[in-house]
Protein backbone atom coordinates (compact mmCIF):
# COMPACT_ATOMS: atom_id res chain seq x y z
CA UNK A 1 0.00 0.00 0.00
CA UNK A 2 1.40 3.10 -0.57
CA UNK A 3 2.01 6.23 2.13
CA UNK A 4 -0.52 8.11 0.88
CA UNK A 5 -3.15 5.50 0.67
CA UNK A 6 -3.11 5.29 4.17
CA UNK A 7 -5.50 8.47 4.70
CA UNK A 8 -8.76 6.54 3.21
CA UNK A 9 -7.90 3.08 3.79
CA UNK A 10 -9.61 0.45 6.26
CA UNK A 11 -6.86 -0.71 7.33
CA UNK A 12 -5.42 0.63 10.66
CA UNK A 13 -2.79 2.36 11.08
CA UNK A 14 -0.99 2.49 15.02
CA UNK A 15 -2.19 5.91 14.72
CA UNK A 16 -5.69 4.92 14.41
CA UNK A 17 -5.67 2.15 17.20
CA UNK A 18 -5.71 4.20 20.82
CA UNK A 19 -8.37 6.50 19.16
CA UNK A 20 -10.63 3.76 17.81
CA UNK A 21 -10.51 2.01 21.44
CA UNK A 22 -11.74 5.50 22.99
CA UNK A 23 -13.95 6.26 20.29
CA UNK A 24 -15.89 2.49 19.91
CA UNK A 25 -19.32 2.28 21.02
CA UNK A 26 -19.77 -0.30 24.12
CA UNK A 27 -23.51 -0.88 23.75
CA UNK A 28 -25.42 -1.91 20.62
CA UNK A 29 -27.87 0.96 21.42
CA UNK A 30 -24.63 3.00 20.64
CA UNK A 31 -23.75 1.64 17.58
CA UNK A 32 -24.94 3.43 14.59
CA UNK A 33 -26.10 1.84 10.93
CA UNK A 34 -25.86 -1.79 9.90
CA UNK A 35 -29.62 -2.11 11.80
CA UNK A 36 -30.15 -5.21 10.05
CA UNK A 37 -27.15 -6.95 11.85
CA UNK A 38 -27.84 -5.12 15.21
CA UNK A 39 -31.48 -6.14 15.32
CA UNK A 40 -30.43 -9.85 14.96
CA UNK A 41 -27.53 -9.62 17.28
CA UNK A 42 -29.80 -8.14 19.52
CA UNK A 43 -32.16 -11.04 19.65
CA UNK A 44 -30.09 -13.47 19.07
CA UNK A 45 -28.16 -12.28 22.47
CA UNK A 46 -30.83 -11.41 24.59
CA UNK A 47 -32.34 -15.33 23.40
CA UNK A 48 -28.87 -16.80 24.61
CA UNK A 49 -28.64 -14.82 27.95
CA UNK A 50 -32.26 -15.71 28.85
CA UNK A 51 -31.35 -19.09 28.45
CA UNK A 52 -28.29 -18.83 30.52
CA UNK A 53 -25.97 -20.09 27.66
CA UNK A 54 -23.02 -18.69 25.98
CA UNK A 55 -24.05 -17.29 22.34
CA UNK A 56 -23.50 -19.51 19.06
CA UNK A 57 -20.39 -18.75 17.55
CA UNK A 58 -20.41 -15.71 14.87
CA UNK A 59 -18.79 -15.15 11.11
CA UNK A 60 -18.51 -11.31 10.35
CA UNK A 61 -17.64 -10.64 7.11
CA UNK A 62 -17.00 -7.08 5.00
CA UNK A 63 -14.47 -5.00 4.19
CA UNK A 64 -11.94 -3.53 7.15
CA UNK A 65 -12.47 -0.86 9.05
CA UNK A 66 -16.44 -1.02 9.50
CA UNK A 67 -16.28 -2.13 12.84
CA UNK A 68 -16.07 -5.94 12.95
CA UNK A 69 -13.35 -5.71 15.95
CA UNK A 70 -16.46 -3.13 17.64
CA UNK A 71 -19.09 -5.57 17.38
CA UNK A 72 -17.09 -8.41 19.02
CA UNK A 73 -16.76 -6.53 21.90
CA UNK A 74 -20.45 -5.18 21.93
CA UNK A 75 -21.41 -8.88 21.89
CA UNK A 76 -18.85 -9.43 24.95
CA UNK A 77 -20.00 -6.45 26.83
CA UNK A 78 -23.93 -7.29 26.10
CA UNK A 79 -23.34 -10.73 27.19
CA UNK A 80 -21.54 -9.57 30.77
CA UNK A 81 -18.80 -11.87 29.01
CA UNK A 82 -14.70 -11.72 29.53
CA UNK A 83 -13.40 -10.90 25.58
CA UNK A 84 -10.07 -12.34 24.48
CA UNK A 85 -8.85 -11.44 21.40
CA UNK A 86 -6.00 -12.72 18.39
CA UNK A 87 -5.96 -12.79 15.22
CA UNK A 88 -5.56 -15.23 12.14
CA UNK A 89 -1.57 -14.54 11.32
CA UNK A 90 -0.62 -14.90 14.91
CA UNK A 91 -1.62 -18.25 15.52
CA UNK A 92 1.23 -19.91 14.03
CA UNK A 93 1.01 -23.29 15.46
CA UNK A 94 -2.01 -25.58 16.84
CA UNK A 95 -0.37 -25.25 20.34
CA UNK A 96 -0.80 -21.36 20.39
CA UNK A 97 -4.45 -21.77 19.37
CA UNK A 98 -4.82 -24.97 21.80
CA UNK A 99 -3.53 -22.81 24.70
CA UNK A 100 -5.82 -19.97 24.32
CA UNK A 101 -8.63 -22.49 23.92
CA UNK A 102 -7.41 -24.31 27.03
CA UNK A 103 -7.59 -20.74 29.26
CA UNK A 104 -11.26 -20.02 28.06
CA UNK A 105 -13.35 -18.91 31.35
CA UNK A 106 -17.25 -20.23 30.87
CA UNK A 107 -19.42 -18.00 28.74
CA UNK A 108 -16.53 -16.04 27.28
CA UNK A 109 -16.32 -14.41 23.59
CA UNK A 110 -13.00 -15.18 21.75
CA UNK A 111 -12.22 -13.08 18.62
CA UNK A 112 -9.99 -14.32 15.97
CA UNK A 113 -9.98 -11.36 13.48
CA UNK A 114 -8.39 -12.04 10.14
CA UNK A 115 -9.92 -15.93 10.71
CA UNK A 116 -9.14 -17.04 6.79
CA UNK A 117 -5.59 -16.71 7.43
CA UNK A 118 -5.21 -19.91 10.09
CA UNK A 119 -3.09 -22.49 8.54
CA UNK A 120 -5.26 -25.95 7.95
CA UNK A 121 -3.21 -27.51 10.94
CA UNK A 122 -4.46 -24.63 13.16
CA UNK A 123 -8.01 -24.58 11.70
CA UNK A 124 -8.46 -28.11 11.99
CA UNK A 125 -8.59 -28.69 15.95
CA UNK A 126 -10.99 -25.48 16.36
CA UNK A 127 -13.20 -27.89 14.38
CA UNK A 128 -14.27 -29.77 17.63
CA UNK A 129 -13.57 -26.82 19.98
CA UNK A 130 -16.55 -25.28 17.50
CA UNK A 131 -18.61 -28.43 17.71
CA UNK A 132 -18.18 -30.13 20.83
CA UNK A 133 -16.47 -27.84 23.05
CA UNK A 134 -13.43 -30.56 23.08
CA UNK A 135 -9.98 -30.38 21.80
CA UNK A 136 -8.26 -33.47 20.32
CA UNK A 137 -4.53 -33.02 21.21
CA UNK A 138 -2.09 -35.62 19.25
CA UNK A 139 0.65 -36.46 21.64
CA UNK A 140 3.56 -37.79 20.02
CA UNK A 141 4.50 -39.11 16.27
CA UNK A 142 4.55 -42.32 14.59
CA UNK A 143 2.73 -45.68 16.06
CA UNK A 144 3.46 -44.11 19.63
CA UNK A 145 0.92 -40.85 18.70
CA UNK A 146 -2.03 -41.04 21.04
CA UNK A 147 -4.90 -38.69 21.16
CA UNK A 148 -5.88 -36.76 24.41
CA UNK A 149 -9.68 -35.39 24.43
CA UNK A 150 -9.34 -32.48 26.57
CA UNK A 151 -12.87 -30.73 27.52
CA UNK A 152 -13.68 -26.54 27.06
CA UNK A 153 -15.71 -24.74 28.56
CA UNK A 154 -18.73 -23.33 26.47
CA UNK A 155 -17.85 -20.19 24.77
CA UNK A 156 -18.12 -17.87 21.49
CA UNK A 157 -15.86 -17.49 18.91
CA UNK A 158 -16.66 -14.70 16.94
CA UNK A 159 -14.93 -14.73 13.71
CA UNK A 160 -13.78 -12.02 11.39
CA UNK A 161 -12.79 -11.67 7.77
CA UNK A 162 -12.39 -9.33 4.97
CA UNK A 163 -13.57 -11.88 2.10
CA UNK A 164 -15.80 -14.47 2.57
CA UNK A 165 -14.56 -16.73 -0.23
CA UNK A 166 -11.39 -17.53 1.22
CA UNK A 167 -12.91 -19.13 4.25
CA UNK A 168 -12.58 -23.17 3.99
CA UNK A 169 -16.50 -24.93 3.72
CA UNK A 170 -15.78 -26.68 6.94
CA UNK A 171 -15.28 -23.98 9.08
CA UNK A 172 -17.60 -21.69 7.93
CA UNK A 173 -20.47 -24.15 8.56
CA UNK A 174 -19.50 -24.34 12.17
CA UNK A 175 -20.78 -20.53 12.62
CA UNK A 176 -24.21 -20.50 12.84
CA UNK A 177 -24.16 -16.78 13.08
CA UNK A 178 -22.98 -15.08 9.69
CA UNK A 179 -23.84 -11.68 9.46
CA UNK A 180 -22.63 -9.55 6.35
CA UNK A 181 -21.29 -5.60 7.06
CA UNK A 182 -21.78 -3.61 4.42
CA UNK A 183 -20.62 0.12 3.70
CA UNK A 184 -22.16 2.80 5.80
CA UNK A 185 -24.68 5.43 4.26
CA UNK A 186 -23.19 8.65 4.64
CA UNK A 187 -26.07 9.86 6.98
CA UNK A 188 -24.72 6.89 9.33
CA UNK A 189 -21.27 8.23 9.03
CA UNK A 190 -22.18 11.88 9.58
CA UNK A 191 -23.78 10.73 12.86
CA UNK A 192 -20.54 8.56 13.58
CA UNK A 193 -18.68 11.89 12.70
CA UNK A 194 -20.50 13.81 15.06
CA UNK A 195 -20.46 11.21 18.15
CA UNK A 196 -16.61 11.42 17.59
CA UNK A 197 -16.48 15.23 17.50
CA UNK A 198 -18.29 15.40 20.52
CA UNK A 199 -16.03 12.51 22.45
CA UNK A 200 -13.22 14.51 20.93
CA UNK A 201 -14.20 17.76 22.32
CA UNK A 202 -14.35 19.20 18.53
CA UNK A 203 -17.57 21.57 17.26
CA UNK A 204 -18.51 20.51 14.08
CA UNK A 205 -21.67 21.41 12.44
CA UNK A 206 -24.37 19.25 10.23
CA UNK A 207 -22.81 20.75 6.56
CA UNK A 208 -19.06 19.74 8.20
CA UNK A 209 -19.98 16.47 9.46
CA UNK A 210 -21.47 15.72 5.80
CA UNK A 211 -19.18 16.90 3.68
CA UNK A 212 -16.41 14.65 5.70
CA UNK A 213 -18.88 11.24 5.44
CA UNK A 214 -19.32 11.81 1.73
CA UNK A 215 -15.54 10.98 0.90
CA UNK A 216 -14.91 8.83 3.58
CA UNK A 217 -15.71 5.42 1.48
CA UNK A 218 -18.56 3.90 3.75
CA UNK A 219 -16.34 3.44 6.24
CA UNK A 220 -15.84 4.85 9.94
CA UNK A 221 -12.41 3.57 10.08
CA UNK A 222 -12.47 5.97 7.54
CA UNK A 223 -14.47 8.77 8.53
CA UNK A 224 -12.74 8.82 12.00
CA UNK A 225 -9.26 9.25 10.49
CA UNK A 226 -10.39 12.49 8.26
CA UNK A 227 -12.24 14.31 11.08
CA UNK A 228 -8.95 14.34 13.28
CA UNK A 229 -7.39 15.70 10.26
CA UNK A 230 -9.47 18.10 9.24
CA UNK A 231 -9.60 18.76 12.86
CA UNK A 232 -5.74 19.63 12.94
CA UNK A 233 -6.61 22.35 9.77
CA UNK A 234 -9.77 23.89 11.98
CA UNK A 235 -7.42 24.39 15.10
CA UNK A 236 -4.98 26.37 12.67
CA UNK A 237 -7.53 28.40 10.06
CA UNK A 238 -10.75 28.12 11.73
CA UNK A 239 -10.81 28.85 15.94
CA UNK A 240 -11.35 25.14 16.15
CA UNK A 241 -14.45 24.84 14.31
CA UNK A 242 -15.32 22.45 11.66
CA UNK A 243 -18.28 23.98 9.00
CA UNK A 244 -18.74 23.00 5.27
CA UNK A 245 -16.15 25.64 4.00
CA UNK A 246 -13.36 24.47 6.54
CA UNK A 247 -14.12 20.61 5.86
CA UNK A 248 -14.09 21.40 2.14
CA UNK A 249 -10.74 23.13 2.41
CA UNK A 250 -9.46 20.99 4.59
CA UNK A 251 -10.15 17.37 2.30
CA UNK A 252 -8.78 19.37 -0.89
CA UNK A 253 -5.65 19.96 0.87
CA UNK A 254 -5.56 15.75 1.72
CA UNK A 255 -6.29 15.26 -2.01
CA UNK A 256 -9.54 13.20 -1.18
CA UNK A 257 -11.87 13.79 -3.83
CA UNK A 258 -15.65 13.94 -3.81
CA UNK A 259 -16.22 10.50 -3.72
CA UNK A 260 -12.73 9.47 -1.04
CA UNK A 261 -11.12 8.91 -4.02
CA UNK A 262 -7.38 8.78 -3.84
CA UNK A 263 -4.76 7.98 -7.26
CA UNK A 264 -4.71 4.43 -6.99
CA UNK A 265 -8.52 4.66 -7.51
CA UNK A 266 -8.49 7.10 -10.60
CA UNK A 267 -5.31 4.85 -11.68
CA UNK A 268 -7.28 1.63 -11.89
CA UNK A 269 -10.26 3.21 -13.78
CA UNK A 270 -8.01 5.26 -15.49
CA UNK A 271 -6.05 1.85 -16.99
CA UNK A 272 -9.22 0.08 -17.87
CA UNK A 273 -10.64 3.21 -19.59
CA UNK A 274 -7.09 3.64 -21.39
CA UNK A 275 -5.67 0.47 -21.87
CA UNK A 276 -8.27 -2.00 -21.93
CA UNK A 277 -10.95 0.08 -23.55
CA UNK A 278 -13.17 0.00 -20.77
CA UNK A 279 -12.55 -3.74 -19.96
CA UNK A 280 -12.63 -6.91 -19.43
CA UNK A 281 -9.15 -6.91 -17.78
CA UNK A 282 -8.11 -9.56 -16.00
CA UNK A 283 -7.22 -8.51 -11.90
CA UNK A 284 -3.66 -9.79 -12.54
CA UNK A 285 -3.02 -7.38 -15.37
CA UNK A 286 -4.57 -4.61 -14.13
CA UNK A 287 -3.49 -4.90 -10.31
CA UNK A 288 0.35 -4.91 -12.31
CA UNK A 289 -0.46 -1.77 -14.30
CA UNK A 290 -1.44 0.09 -11.25
CA UNK A 291 1.59 -1.11 -9.00
CA UNK A 292 -0.10 -2.38 -6.15
CA UNK A 293 -0.70 -6.78 -5.11
CA UNK A 294 -3.87 -8.25 -6.43
CA UNK A 295 -4.64 -8.95 -2.99
CA UNK A 296 -4.84 -5.12 -2.05
CA UNK A 297 -6.56 -4.63 -5.19
CA UNK A 298 -9.62 -7.35 -4.26
CA UNK A 299 -9.95 -6.13 -0.54
CA UNK A 300 -9.15 -2.39 -0.40
CA UNK A 301 -9.90 -1.07 -3.52
CA UNK A 302 -12.86 -3.07 -5.45
CA UNK A 303 -15.12 -3.02 -3.07
CA UNK A 304 -15.86 0.02 -3.08
CA UNK A 305 -15.55 0.77 -6.67
CA UNK A 306 -18.16 -2.03 -7.26
CA UNK A 307 -20.70 -0.30 -4.89
CA UNK A 308 -20.31 3.00 -6.18
CA UNK A 309 -21.13 1.51 -9.74
CA UNK A 310 -17.60 2.50 -11.03
CA UNK A 311 -16.47 -0.92 -11.67
CA UNK A 312 -18.23 -4.18 -12.58
CA UNK A 313 -16.78 -7.87 -11.76
CA UNK A 314 -17.55 -10.17 -14.34
CA UNK A 315 -16.73 -13.82 -15.58
CA UNK A 316 -14.18 -12.65 -18.47
CA UNK A 317 -12.59 -10.03 -15.88
CA UNK A 318 -13.19 -6.06 -14.76
CA UNK A 319 -14.96 -3.57 -16.83
CA UNK A 320 -15.45 0.07 -16.31
CA UNK A 321 -19.12 1.36 -16.19
CA UNK A 322 -20.59 4.62 -17.92
CA UNK A 323 -20.45 6.19 -14.27
CA UNK A 324 -16.05 5.38 -14.17
CA UNK A 325 -15.88 7.41 -17.96
CA UNK A 326 -18.46 10.32 -16.77
CA UNK A 327 -16.16 10.49 -13.23
CA UNK A 328 -13.00 10.78 -15.36
CA UNK A 329 -14.42 13.38 -18.16
CA UNK A 330 -13.45 10.83 -20.80
CA UNK A 331 -15.81 10.05 -24.23
CA UNK A 332 -17.25 6.40 -23.95
CA UNK A 333 -16.24 4.48 -27.23
CA UNK A 334 -19.11 5.22 -30.00
CA UNK A 335 -21.45 2.74 -29.95
CA UNK A 336 -20.64 1.20 -26.74
CA UNK A 337 -23.41 3.28 -24.70
CA UNK A 338 -25.42 0.19 -25.14
CA UNK A 339 -22.85 -1.84 -23.80
CA UNK A 340 -21.78 0.05 -20.61
CA UNK A 341 -23.08 -0.80 -17.58
N1 LIG B 1 -17.34 4.22 15.54
C1 LIG B 1 -16.94 3.39 14.59
N2 LIG B 1 -17.95 2.66 14.13
C2 LIG B 1 -19.05 3.07 14.78
C3 LIG B 1 -20.41 2.71 14.72
N3 LIG B 1 -20.86 1.81 13.86
N4 LIG B 1 -21.26 3.32 15.57
C4 LIG B 1 -20.80 4.25 16.42
N5 LIG B 1 -19.55 4.62 16.51
C5 LIG B 1 -18.66 4.06 15.69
Amino acid sequence: MTIERQILSGVPTEDDLGFEVSLRPKTLDEYIGQEKVVEKMRLFIRAASERGEALDHVLLFGPPGLGKTTLAHIVAHEMGAPMGATSGPVLERPGDLAAILTNLEAGQVQFIDEIHRLGPTVEEILYPALEDFHLDIVLGQGPAARTMKIDLPRFTLIGATTRAGLITAPLRARFGIVHRLDFYQPEHLAQIIHRSARLLGVTVDAPGAFEIAKRSRGTPRVANRLLRRVRDFAQIHTDDRIDHDSAQRALEMLEVDEFGFDEVDRKILGTLIEHYQGGPAGIQALAAAVGEDRGTLEDLYEPYLIQEGFLQRTPRGRVATFRAYEHLGVQPPPGTAGRLF
